[in-house]
């Protein structure tokens, strides 16, 4: 098929900066984007129409820097999205996927997290250009909005509770971060595989929606006065737990929040170390390297709970081996199919109001997913 693209707008990081709210500020801007050409393009390739780009924590990571692996600047920002095939190449077979198809892109595949040539498009613009191999049809059930906030969040989830954390049903899962999009979909995963979920945040607003979309308790974490800081909620979780403590962990906050919890673990509870989400300038800004030791744990509290510490980097684990991909996706889209699992997408903003977004997730104000809709 061929129908003449009209001329779109993207986000461009034009250079790193040492944080991102300083990126947002300085770094980042609109500009026009010329419709890819077809002429110019593969066989295989694809041209999607965006309707709705995840705005994610990695995303602002990497406006400074901070990821393992990222486009050089100038580029556009925008792991995961979701829109509508706009063109496909001679090779791709229309069962997969044809002009008009509402479909979700692989972020492993395409956009700023992929390795090779296809990491120049990111989902923050009018269009974006990927392999088919990285395209996959929108559950019908799915906005784009949902369809954005999928396998990114979800994946991680089941990577840390399911294949680190051995989560099995009728075990107490602690989750540190609820309200974020990997921190909701961990509560959802954990439901679903039968476990009890103690979720905690620092809000009460955000829990109260942690809590509707399944938690089965929710901990506040900050201090009563609103001083900064962890206040001490050892004694919530051992009253929830009868004093056994909790079963795993799932820490995706980091900082004081880690010390306090190795109080109320269970004897040889799992702890999984997911991210960072309090302390994220551990790598100095502008792409440099040296991170400074920013979440230290004691030896002898993991030595006397008998516990173990579970790294937990869901894409450099499936980097090394991708043979473990198939099983998670597998299971994730056998609850999607069954209607079990249903993305929570709370902040939706045009592509012109990317600043505004990207504070929203910078400064903690979203619940599950945040997106633009170029
Ligand atoms: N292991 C992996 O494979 C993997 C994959 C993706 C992401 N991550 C990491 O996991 C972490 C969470 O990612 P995410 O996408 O879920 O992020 P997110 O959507 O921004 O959520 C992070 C949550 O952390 C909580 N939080 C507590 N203290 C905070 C603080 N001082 N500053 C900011 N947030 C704080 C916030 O909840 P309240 O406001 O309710 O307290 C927030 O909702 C990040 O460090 C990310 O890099 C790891």
């Amino acid at each position: 098929m061929s129908r003449t693209l009209p001329a779109g707008r993207r986000i461009v990081v034009s250079e790193f900066a040492e944080s991102p709210a300083e990126a947002i500020e300085k770094f980042i801007s609109i500009q026009p984007m010329a419709a890819p050409d077809p002429a110019e393009l593969g066989a295989g390739d694809v041209i999607v129409e965006i309707k709705s780009a995840s705005v994610g924590w990695v995303d602002l990571l990497m406006t400074s820097g901070q990821y393992q692996h990222m486009p050089s600047p100038p580029y556009t920002p925008g792991l995961e999205y979701a829109g509508i095939v706009a063109w496909t190449g001679s090779a791709v077979d229309p069962k997969r996927a044809r002009a008009g198809d509402r479909i979700y892109v692989d972020g492993f595949l395409a956009g700023p997290r992929s390795v090779g040539g296809y990491q120049s498009y990111g989902g923050f613009a009018t269009y974006a250009v990927a392999p088919i191999e990285a395209i996959r049809q929108l559950p019908k059930t799915f906005s784009f909005d949902q369809g954005c906030n999928l396998l990114g969040n979800y994946e991680t989830a089941w990577h840390c509770l399911i294949a680190r954390g051995q989560l099995k049903a009728g075990e107490t899962v602690l989750i540190h971060g609820a309200s974020g999009s990997t921190g909701l979909a961990a509560v959802h995963v954990a439901k679903l595989v039968g476990a009890r979920v103690i979720a905690t945040g620092r809000s009460a607003d955000k829990l109260a929606i942690v809590e509707a979309q399944g938690a089965d308790h929710v901990v506040r974490t900050g201090n009563p006065d609103g001083s900064p800081g962890v206040r001490r909620f050892r004694d919530d979780i051992k009253a929830l737990t009868n004093g056994h403590g909790v079963d795993v962990v799932y820490d995706g906050v980091g900082g004081d929040i880690s010390l306090e919890t190795l109080r109320c673990v269970a004897f040889g509870a799992r702890y999984l170390i997911v991210g960072w989400a309090a302390t994220p300038d551990v790598a100095r800004g502008k792409g440099q390297r040296g991170a400074p030791n920013a979440n230290m744990l004691p030896t002898n509290l993991m030595m006397m709970k008998g516990l173990s510490v579970l790294g937990s980097p869901t894409v450099l684990s499936t980097l090394h081996d991708p043979s473990i991909r198939a099983q998670r996706i597998g299971q994730i889209m056998e609850w999607v199919e069954a209607g079990k699992l249903r993305p929570y997408v709370s902040h939706v903003f045009e592509l012109s109001e990317f600043k505004r977004a990207m504070m929203a997730k910078w400064t903690g104000a979203v619940v599950g997913g945040c997106v633009l809709h170029p």
